[in-house]
């Protein structure tokens, strides 16, 4: 069946729905980003999602679309219309369209294209990935500097992704100067001796949303957590890793580049964390 979409102003049927051949997101990957999740028919730490996109909309110069308020109406809008259980909801700021092909941005009477879909995900919570773990590969960190910023530049973590796959595994970490920066779109953890360690923020890693979340958890269930940067080769002597991310919510991971954490099985604290930030977000879904 065919969804309702979301584009400028018009709720469509997604085979009706056009954006120019112009737009700087086609053109130039001029464009950010959120991916909210959909719990329950209720979107799932909404109120983070749209702090950080009017974030990278600063960091790039890029006019907002409209008000927060009427964002949140279009997110709820979508999820009733296509009847999300649970699901992702997708939303995309571009600069726009000219009409023409310039890498000078334009001036103000372009305005900013945005978009939104939902993907129906039924078994997002209740994930059977989650009980098994994911395998993972570590590759080089080749992307841009300024990671913290949610563009649509997501072409290198695509191919990343691939090679994982190629592999037989599930996803990729990307490395930098030996350290972990993050996965190809989540935040990576590793867990020794009950300690969580994961990277600090910095304009290297996204500032998940998930992350903050699961970071308050740990805090508040006693959990001891240190921000620091860690090696690939720590990784692999890590008691347990895992990864979070709103389309996962948070993943563990149980083999890096063929080397098994602990007994291979997913391990006591990324369950326990994915289960509180479940219910915990449950709770204050909106
Ligand atoms: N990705 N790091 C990267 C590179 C990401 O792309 C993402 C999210 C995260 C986790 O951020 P959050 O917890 O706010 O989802 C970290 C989304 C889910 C995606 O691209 O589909």
């Amino acid at each position: 069946m065919s969804r309702t979409v979301y584009v400028n102003g018009q709720y469509l049927p997604e085979e009706d729905a056009n954006v120019s051949i112009f737009d700087r997101g086609f053109l130039f990957a001029d464009a950010v980003y959120e991916v909210t999740s959909v719990l329950d028919g209720k979107l799932i730490a909404y109120d983070g999602h749209v702090e950080r996109l009017w974030r990278s909309l600063k960091e790039l110069d890029m006019a907002a679309p409209c008000t927060p308020d009427e964002l949140l109406e279009i997110h709820r809008e979508l999820v009733s219309r296509n009847g999300i259980d649970e699901g992702l909801v997708y939303l995309q700021v571009s600069r726009g369209s000219d009409g023409d092909r310039d890498f000078v941005f334009p001036g103000a009477e372009t305005k900013p294209t945005l978009v939104l879909f939902t993907q129906n995900k039924p078994g997002l919570a209740d994930n059977p990935a989650a009980k098994k773990g994911a395998k993972i590969i570590s590759v080089d960190d080749i992307r841009w500097g300024r990671r913290d910023i949610k563009t649509v530049q997501l072409l290198y973590p695509s191919m990343a992704k691939m090679m994982a796959k190629a592999a037989g595994c599930d996803d990729a970490w990307l490395i930098e100067d030996g350290h972990v920066t993050e996965g190809t779109s989540n935040n990576a953890y590793i867990v020794k001796g009950g300690k969580i360690i994961t990277r600090p923020l910095s304009n290297d890693i996204l500032h998940g949303i998930t992350r903050e979340a699961v970071l308050r958890f740990a805090a508040e269930a006693q959990m001891e957590v240190e921000e620091r940067l860690f090696t690939i080769d720590e990784a692999k002597e890590a008691d347990e890793a895992f990864t979070t991310s709103a389309s996962a919510f948070v993943m563990p991971v149980v083999e890096i580049d063929g080397v098994a954490l602990g007994d291979g099985a997913p391990g006591s604290v990324a369950p326990r964390l994915r289960e509180i930030y479940i219910d915990e977000m449950r709770k204050s879904a909106i």
